[in-house]
Order: structure tokens, then C-alpha cells, then sequence
């Protein structure tokens, strides 16, 4: 008789489960979930986790789940406040050879953003708030430049809201891809975006909350840089003189991902300065792949 299932006292629970899970065919789902059993056990005996406690838990991971929609994903959200998105992008995106740091993808990524020509304004409407043009060059580990890369913008308004958290802006406003020239450059203009409160309606929220911590993100324009034989880099770019910039909720600040925002004079018959932002992006060779929208 196989008695390694046989629970004897509390000790013995953990190498149950790994006996119970060590024929696991597929190599890597064996060693993450040996993983995940020996690292959630030893929580939950360094925390001494209490009953309520352990509801309190399952009633998180419910409600992530049932406050996700297709326009609104709260599982994404938790991880990124506690700071486990930034961390597995930042590993699998060394900077060893000088490639652009990668930052987050977050909830708000559409695919199939309209493709746009150089220089376009991807501000759909008339809207208030500082122009803003950005230009760049991407290039290779060895400075060459990439033509014909895909550059995947999109950003929220200089309200805070991208625009399918907001009414008055039409669908895919401040989102466009761009195609890179001969010399590696991209170039567009938009509004300067704010920024914003992530979502806190739901359980993420709460726990915001009860954390004492506040929900602002810095201002960034969010950037995704595509091309075949490329490994497909996602990134943000922040404003250098933007609130937050040091504290925010989803820790996506990394020190080379802080762009300057130059301010120059109004344009003629507007009050609001008009900025410019450069940024070069630098990717690795590698396979690309597009990731899973997380909204639609
Ligand atoms: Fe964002």
C-alpha cells in the first residue's frame, strides 16, 4: 500500500504534496509548483496564518477574479502593487547589453491600435492640455539603427483616464502604431498625460487602503517596440517633473526609464507650454511575441 498520502501531523503536509506532485511529466510545471508548495507553506508557518485569516485570503484571490472584466482586469492589478509584474519583467529584460529597461505592460494595452504615419497626433479629439511631441531612434545592442520597428503607444489623457475608462474621449484615443524609417525613427505628437489613480473600486483597493498607501501612478507614455527576430520590448517612459515620480503604487520607476519633458513657449493663442520629449529605445535580438491583451 502507497501510504505517502497518509497525513502524519502537521509536519509531514509538505512532502505529501511534493511526493504527490514529483511525477509531474512536464519538468518546468514540476519545479514551479515543487516551488509554490514549499515557499506558500513556509508562509503560512512563518505567519502562523489563522483560519479567518486564510478566508480573508481566499476571498481576495475570489474577488480578483470576479472584479475582472473585459474592460477592467483587477488579477493584473494586484500584482502589479505588489511590485511581482516590475519583477518579472526586470528579470527576463537584463540590461547587460545596454537594452532599454522594461517596465510594465498594465491593464490598459489594447492590441490593434491604429496604425499611424510619422508625425500623426494621436489625439483623436480636440483636447485641452500641453502638446506634447515625441520623437526617437530605435537601435540594436551595437547602435545600428532597426528600421521598419513597430512603435506601440498609448498613454492616459492629461485628465488621468485612458480612453476606455472615459466617455468623452473616442474609442482608441491616445493610442497609435508607428512604423520605424530607414534611420530607426519614430516620431508623433499627443497631449501631455497626466497622472493617475489606478483603479480602486474593488479589493485591490481595500487593501490599498488598508496599507496606508496612496493609488497615484506617475505620468508616462506607455511603449511597446515590436519587430521580427527582435525580442519585443514593453516599456514606459516618465516624466521627469511629475508627482509621484518617487513613490509609485506599481513601482514601474526605473532610474533609466525617466525622460526629460523639455517645456518650450505656448504655441500663438494658447496659454499651455508645448513640450518635447526624446527617447531612443534600444532592443536586443531575440524572438518576438506579442503578449495577451488584457483588455479588448
Ligand atoms: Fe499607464
Amino acid at each position: 500500500m502507497n501510504t505517502s498520502h497518509i497525513i502524519d501531523g502537521e509536519a509531514s503536509v509538505t512532502a505529501a504534496v511534493q511526493a504527490a506532485m514529483a511525477d509531474t511529466a512536464n519538468p518546468r510545471l514540476r519545479d514551479i509548483m515543487a516551488a509554490v508548495v514549499e515557499h506558500s507553506h513556509a508562509l503560512i508557518r512563518e505567519v502562523n496564518l489563522t483560519e479567518d485569516e486564510f478566508q480573508a485570503a481566499i476571498r481576495f484571490l475570489t474577488l480578483i477574479g470576479q472584479q475582472t472584466n473585459d474592460s477592467h482586469n483587477e488579477v493584473i492589478l494586484a500584482a502589479d502593487v505588489l511590485g511581482i509584474s516590475t519583477l518579472v519583467a526586470l528579470r527576463n529584460s537584463p540590461e547587460h547589453e545596454g537594452q532599454t529597461a522594461a517596465a510594465l505592460l498594465g491593464p490598459f494595452w489594447r492590441a490593434d491600435a491604429p496604425f499611424c504615419e510619422n508625425g500623426d497626433n494621436i489625439a483623436r479629439c480636440d483636447m485641452p492640455g500641453a502638446v506634447m511631441d515625441v520623437s526617437g531612434q530605435v537601435s540594436d545592442v551595437r547602435g545600428n539603427p532597426v528600421a521598419d520597428a513597430v512603435v506601440d503607444v498609448w498613454q492616459a489623457s492629461p485628465v488621468g483616464l485612458y480612453e476606455n475608462q472615459d466617455d468623452q474621449q473616442p474609442d482608441m484615443n491616445l493610442r497609435g502604431r508607428f512604423r520605424t524609417d530607414a534611420q530607426g525613427r519614430y516620431r508623433f505628437r499627443t497631449v501631455r498625460p497626466a497622472g493617475y489613480p489606478v483603479p480602486t473600486h474593488g479589493v485591490v483597493g481595500e487593501l490599498l487602503r488598508a496599507q496606508g498607501r496612496h493609488c497615484m501612478r506617475p505620468a508616462h507614455l506607455h511603449f511597446m517596440v515590436h519587430r521580427e527576430h527582435y525580442k519585443t520590448l514593453v516599456t514606459q517612459v516618465f516624466a521627469d517633473d511629475c508627482t509621484h515620480l518617487g513613490s509609485d503604487v506599481v513601482f514601474g520607476v526605473s532610474r533609466a526609464l525617466i525622460g526629460t519633458f523639455r517645456s518650450h513657449d505656448p504655441r500663438p493663442g494658447s496659454d499651455e507650454p508645448h513640450y518635447r520629449l526624446e527617447y531612443d529605445f534600444v532592443i536586443e535580438a531575440g524572438q518576438s511575441c506579442l503578449p495577451t491583451a488584457p483588455i479588448k
